[in-house]
This record gives structure tokens, sequence and C-alpha cells, in this order.
């Protein structure tokens, strides 16, 4: 057969660009969806051209497991509802770490020099906490398993124990004392035992609010374990590397940034089991009130300025089409209409950006927290639709579980109607006194269907 592997290098170069590319393009929601093709292009060019390796075997298993890998992929991707977004990321990454730890093994397995292999050893041992830990993560999420912190006593010290033995059994591939009678054949499922148990329990402990950016940090982590993976072939692979390190920089850049808008340090994450303790001590003053939405309307009508704060619900409900009618509505009898998007709105970054960009609002209407939060003072009417954690008064309370968390200070507005379906709790599971507050009314019922009244009665009006 003809050997073509001199293309190899130049197209994976190529791809690295085609990558560039689509990222750039993913920076933005207008364009984030042809980032995605152009990704995707990059990832089968580069998959097509590594079967022009020289002396590549197992054609069918290779074609096998790409089916099958493919077509789940394809299936799930097309199912996956937008709110059950966070736990697919959680999933794929975690096959990504996953399949990172196995081209570890086998690199480990095979013939290598001191170099390739604690390359492959330290991206086993990352790949592997990124598979079990994203594993734990999607459980959580997906509500197989109880999704708030579970600690023990000691966690820590055993965390900790685990993960020195992990490296320990690491360090003994590598060296494979003469003293020991043992060969890597032994100590490598140990040490992928420990590496997995050890990715496995430093998740346990972590939940509520916490989730998304310990997600974020795995896909980080499979990042760094694909790019050392990468360096670990006798030839480098430069697709692995670069992908790998764009994955790498991007999870850590996007991790950062959340941690930063729940004003929460990853040290904190990680060990600071969030969510762990009930509030304690703090009793609600006041009582629910609820309001029609003919009353809404009306308050509506007679405002000069309101602005609509989306949350989860509101993705839940699917409620966005109409959220877009009611504004041109308001803004058709001169109502001053803003959005207040809070960076962790939803289930994962930039929901309510999507959202709202699908239902055809502009993005001069939308504004973040910072910008957003010195106007509430002088709103007249605020609309929370399906939010509840963001606007979480108990933020600013030493002592809540969510204390420090930035919120969107809508309590201070004029007048607050809150949309919600019932007494639900948000996705931290703590009690919201913004809704007991004397200037706040309750409009129950699906946001879809809410809005929708509000919409038909400003029209009479
Ligand atoms: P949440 O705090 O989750 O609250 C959503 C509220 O929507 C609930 O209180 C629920 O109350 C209501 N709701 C649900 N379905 C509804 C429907 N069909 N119609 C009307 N209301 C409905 O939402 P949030 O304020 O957007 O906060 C997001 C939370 O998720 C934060 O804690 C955040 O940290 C976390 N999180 C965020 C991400 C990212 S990256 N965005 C990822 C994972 C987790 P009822 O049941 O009473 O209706």
């Amino acid at each position: 057969m003809v050997d073509l592997s001199f293309a190899i290098d130049p197209v994976y170069i190529a791809t690295i660009f085609i990558f560039i590319i689509g990222l750039q393009r993913m920076s933005h929601p207008l364009t984030a969806r042809s980032g995605i093709v152009w990704a995707g292009a990059a990832m089968l060019i580069a998959t097509l051209v590594t079967f022009l390796t020289p002396d590549l075997t197992n054609f069918a298993l290779i074609a096998i497991a790409i089916v099958i890998g493919g077509g789940l992929g394809y299936i799930a991707a097309k199912r996956v509802a937008m709110t059950d977004m966070p736990q697919m990321v959680a999933i794929y990454n975690g096959m990504g770490g996953g399949a990172a730890a196995g081209i570890a093994a086998v690199h480990l397995l095979g013939t290598t020099t001191a170099a390739t292999s604690t390359l492959a050893v330290v991206g086993g041992l990352i790949g592997a906490v990124s598979f079990s830990g994203s594993l734990i993560a999607f459980l959580k999420l997906q509500g197989w398993m109880r999704p708030r912190p579970i600690t023990f006593p000691g966690q820590q010290v055993i965390n900790m124990a685990v993960l020195a033995l992990a490296v320990v059994s690491g360090i003994l591939i590598l060296w494979q004392p003469s003293f020991i009678p043992l060969s890597v054949a032994t100590y490598l499922p140990l040490f992928f035992v420990l590496s997995l148990g050890f990715g496995f329990l430093m998740t346990l402990p972590i939940g509520g609010a916490d989730m998304p950016v310990v997600i974020s940090m795995y896909n980080a982590f499979t990042g760094l374990a694909v790019a050392l993976d990468g360096f670990s072939f006798a030839t480098p692979n430069y697709a692995m590397v670069v992908a790998g390190v764009i994955v790498g920089a991007a999870g850590s850049l996007l991790t950062l940034l959340m941690a930063r808008a729940m004003n929460r340090s990853i040290p904190n994450i990680l060990f600071g089991a969030f969510g762990a303790t009930e509030e304690t001590g703090t009793e609600i003053q006041g009582s629910l009130k609820p309001i029609e939405a003919d009353d809404v309307a009306v308050l509506l009508a007679y405002a000069n300025t309101a602005i609509i704060v989306p949350g989860y619900g509101m993705a839940v409900a699917q409620a966005q089409q109409r959220v877009k009618e009611l504004a041109d509505l308001l803004e058709s009898k001169n109502v001053e209409v803003k959005f207040a998007i809070h960076p962790v709105a939803g289930r994962m970054p930039g929901h309510m950006n999507v959202l709202l960009a699908e239902a055809g609002i502009s993005y001069d209407h939308l504004f973040d927290r910072d910008e957003i939060n010195p106007e509430f003072p002088d709103t007249d009417v605020v609309l929370v639709i399906g939010a509840n954690d963001v606007v979480n008064p108990a933020a600013h309370r030493q002592g809540s579980p969510l204390y420090g968390m930035p919120i969107l200070d809508v309590e201070l507005a004029k007048n607050v109607i809150v949309l919600k379906r019932g007494e639900g709790k948000g996705f931290a599971g703590i009690e919201n006194d913004l809704f007991y507050r004397d200037n706040t009314r309750m409009l129950y019922g699906d946001a879809k269907e809410s809005v929708g009244k509000i919409v038909q009665a400003l029209k009479k009006l």
C-alpha cells in the first residue's frame, strides 16, 4: 500500500488551526453553532488522517468502536434536553479522561523511554481522576445519586492518603526497584484503581451549586491528560498535544471564571463541602403573597422601567418566546425593558444567553450582574422568571451556605414579581426569603403559561 504517512503531521497542524477558529467562534453566542461545526470537522479530519499511520492494525476493532461510540453520542446528543446538558458534558468529559487513561496504560505496557513513561503515568493519573470524578458528577446531576455533598469523618485525610498511594504506585511503575519482584503488569492495575478511587472520593463532598465548576475543572484535567498522552508517543502526536492544551486552557479559564462568579476559591470548592450544612438559626419573616396575571399586567403597563431576570425555570418551561413577546409588548407601551443575566443562571454557562438569543432578543438588552445591580433600586418592576438561587438574598447573610455568592439584588426594586410553579427550592436547596418580602408578589404556575397570561392581559389594556 502507498505510504502516505508524510501527510499526517501537516494535516494535524492544519486541524489545529481549524480547532482554534472553532474555539474563537464559540466565544460568541451568534457564531457558537458554527464554531462547533468547525471544531467537529477538525476532529473528523484528525481522526481520518490517523488511519494513515504506518503499521496500524486492528482496523475492524477501531471501526466498530467508532461506530458504537459515534452512534451512541449522536443519539444521546439528539435526545438530551437542554436542561440536562451539564450531566451530558460531565459524562462525555469523563469518557475523554477514561480514553486518556487507557492510552497511558497501553503506553506503559509497551516499549517506552523514561521520559515517555513519566508523561504516561502523569497523564494516566489525571485522566483516571477525571474519569471517575466526572462519573460521580454525572450521577449526582442526573439524580441517580444523592446530589448534596457526602461527607464523613477524616475524609480529607483518607483522600490525601489514596492520592499519595496512587502517586507511589505510579513511581513504582517507573522505577521498578529490583528488591521488589513485581512487574508493571502488577503495579498498573493498582495505580489505576487508586487513581480512580481518588477521583471518586474527591467528588463525593462536592455538591450544590459547585457542581458546574467541578465539571469544568475535570474538563481541564482531561485536556491536560490528553496533551501529556500526545507527548508520550515515540513521535509526539501534535493533534493530541494541541487539542489537549486548548481544552486544558479553556477548561481552566472557565473554572476560574465560574468560581469567581460565585465568589468561591477553587480550594474552597474542592474541600469546603458546599451545601453540606443546612442553614440554621434564621427564621424567615413575612408571608408568601400571591398575585394574578391581570394585576401583574396593570403593574407593568404603568411602569417606566422593568427588568426581567430569567433562570432555570424559564428553560424548563421553554418560555423564552413568550418572554420576547412580553418584552416587545412592553416596549411598545414605552416601558424600558432590560434583561439581567447572572453568570450561573440555568444549568450551564451562557444558558440564558443562548435561550434568549434563540428567541431573537437582541444582545443590547442583556446586562450582566455588575452592570445591572446598581439599577434595581430605581426599577419599577422586576419579573423573576424561574430564577431562585441567583436572586437569593441569603447570599448576603453570614452562616448561609450561599454566603458570598454574588447575586442579582432584585430585592431592592420597587416591585418584585416571581414566576414559579410552587414552593420548590432552587438548585442549592436553600429557602429564599425574597419571596416573603413586602415588595414581592408570587405569580404561581408554569412560566410559559404565566407569561402568556400576562401578555394576553396586557393586550386587553
Ligand atoms: P434555580 O435556583 O435552580 O431555581 C429554579 C426555580 O425555577 C425553582 O425554584 C423552581 O421553583 C422554578 N421552576 C422550575 N420549573 C419551572 C417552570 N416550569 N415554570 C416556572 N418556574 C419553574 O435556578 P437559578 O436561579 O437559575 O440558579 C441556577 C442554579 O443552578 C445555581 O445554584 C447554579 O449554581 C446552579 N447551576 C448552574 C449551572 C450553570 S453553569 N449555569 C450549572 C449547574 C448548576 P418551582 O419548583 O416552585 O417551580
